[in-house]
């Protein structure tokens, strides 16, 4: 039987500091706030693109594994932020990392794209696709967040991390995956700005209106991820004591600590990122698996639980047996350029460029057009 080992682990995070403070210089919002309701204290935004973010984490999760680029059979790209759509994202890391045998996939499911990758690889090399492959999850949502809607811009960050797969005979890896979709609640989470609906009428890149139901998006991301994680227990035998380390996706610790509960694992197992990055979509599980390891928190052997949910809204929970080794093996000296202004200032910058309340947007929510594109009813 052939496992799909997790043999490398790489972050990126871009060093440039946006606080709670920083948020009420321009929003009508407070540090007492955001921190009581979400935990959160501070996110980065990053001063270069999410390839290079993506490329420099893959490096050094390639490093870590003792893997060459050359060796790469597959590159998964998860999120939802792309420098381009065409060519895809995974490309560009492809040619960055050369990393020339690769497949190169994007894959999109919101927030769980990391974890929804996470198993796509691993079903791949379990059934001899592929033997070697990059896992990423990365986004760069400052490029499209609505500054002026306190509702959203306080809650999201940047960043990225990545992780190495690799064929192995020890059974270890994701060795259980419940994937789920609740599209019931897809209009709970929209994005509105993007994508073909908004092709030639008039809406800049990065001017959006986010529809944003944060109580019916919180309600359902603890029930889909608390059930989601009792049921891929259960399908692998495993009890809420067997739990090492519980790694989430990191929206508002008020989330986690429900989904700690429901689950019933006790909140010193959970590895909580979220006062310092915000909700970086995708890069929140990986980056805090990162952690964890840097942390020594993930000792050899440990069974880990992986919960997620996003826009769609996509869920799953993941069974992760770790391997014995917990170090890595080398590691990369590849680096981000400084940042030379501060996550302030780059944010002004993006806020100056906005369209102001999204107005031209706006003007292309006319009933006939939101909802004939954007609203597919159910059969
Ligand atoms: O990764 C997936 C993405 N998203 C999520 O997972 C988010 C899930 N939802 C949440 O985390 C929470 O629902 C929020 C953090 C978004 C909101 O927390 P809440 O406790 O549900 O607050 P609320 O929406 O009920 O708002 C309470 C009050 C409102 O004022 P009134 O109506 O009581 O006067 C809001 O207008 O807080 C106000 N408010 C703010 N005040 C200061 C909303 N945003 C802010 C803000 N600063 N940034």
């Amino acid at each position: 039987m052939t496992y799909a080992a997790i043999t490398g682990w790489g972050a990126c995070m871009p060093p440039a500091v946006l606080s709670n403070d920083d948020l009420s210089t321009f929003l009508d919002t407070s540090d007492e706030w955001i921190a009581t309701r979400t935990g959160m204290k501070e996110r980065r935004i990053s001063h270069v693109g999410a390839i290079e973010l993506s490329t420099v984490a893959a490096a050094r999760a390639l490093a870590c594994a003792g893997l060459d680029a050359a060796d790469v059979d597959l590159i998964i790209y998860g999120g939802v932020s792309n420098d381009e759509l065409v060519p895809n994202s995974a490309s560009g890391v492809q040619i960055a990392l050369g990393a020339t045998r690769a497949a190169s996939i994007d894959l999109n499911t919101a927030c769980t794209s990391f974890c929804y990758g996470l198993t796509t690889a691993t079903a791949m090399i379990r059934t001899g696709v592929v033997r070697n492959a990059i896992v990423i999850g990365v986004e760069l949502i400052s490029r499209y967040m609505d500054w002026s809607n306190r509702n959203v811009a306080v809650l999201f960050g940047d960043g990225a991390a990545a992780v190495v797969l690799q064929a192995s005979d020890e059974e270890e890896g994701v060795l259980g995956s419940i994937l789920g979709c609740d599209a019931e609640g897809r209009q709970t989470l929209r994005v509105r700005g993007f994508g073909c609906t908004y092709a030639n009428r008039d809406v800049n890149f990065g001017d959006t209106i986010w529809d944003f139901d944060g109580q019916a998006i919180f309600k359902r991301a603890v029930h889909a991820m608390a059930d989601a994680s009792r049921r891929v227990m259960a399908e692998r035998g495993v009890g809420p004591d067997d739990i090492d380390l519980v790694v989430p996706h990191q929206a508002n610790l008020r989330i986690i600590e429900s989904v700690a509960k429901y689950a019933g694992v006790p909140m010193e197992k959970v590895m909580v990122t979220v006062q310092k990055y915000g909700n970086m979509s995708a890069a929140t599980v990986p980056v805090a698996l990162v952690e964890a390891l840097d942390e020594g928190r993930v000792r050899p052997g440990a069974t880990l639980l992986m919960p997620a949910f996003g826009g769609g809204l996509t869920y799953c929970s993941l069974l992760v047996k770790w391997g014995q080794r917990v170090t890595p093996i080398a590691t990369s000296d590849l680096t981000l350029p400084p940042a030379t202004k501060s996550a302030l200032e780059m944010v002004n910058e993006i806020r100056a460029q906005q369209d102001p309340h999204g107005r031209s947007l706006a003007g292309l929510m006319a009933p006939a057009f939101a909802e004939s594109w954007a609203h597919p009813q159910p059969a």
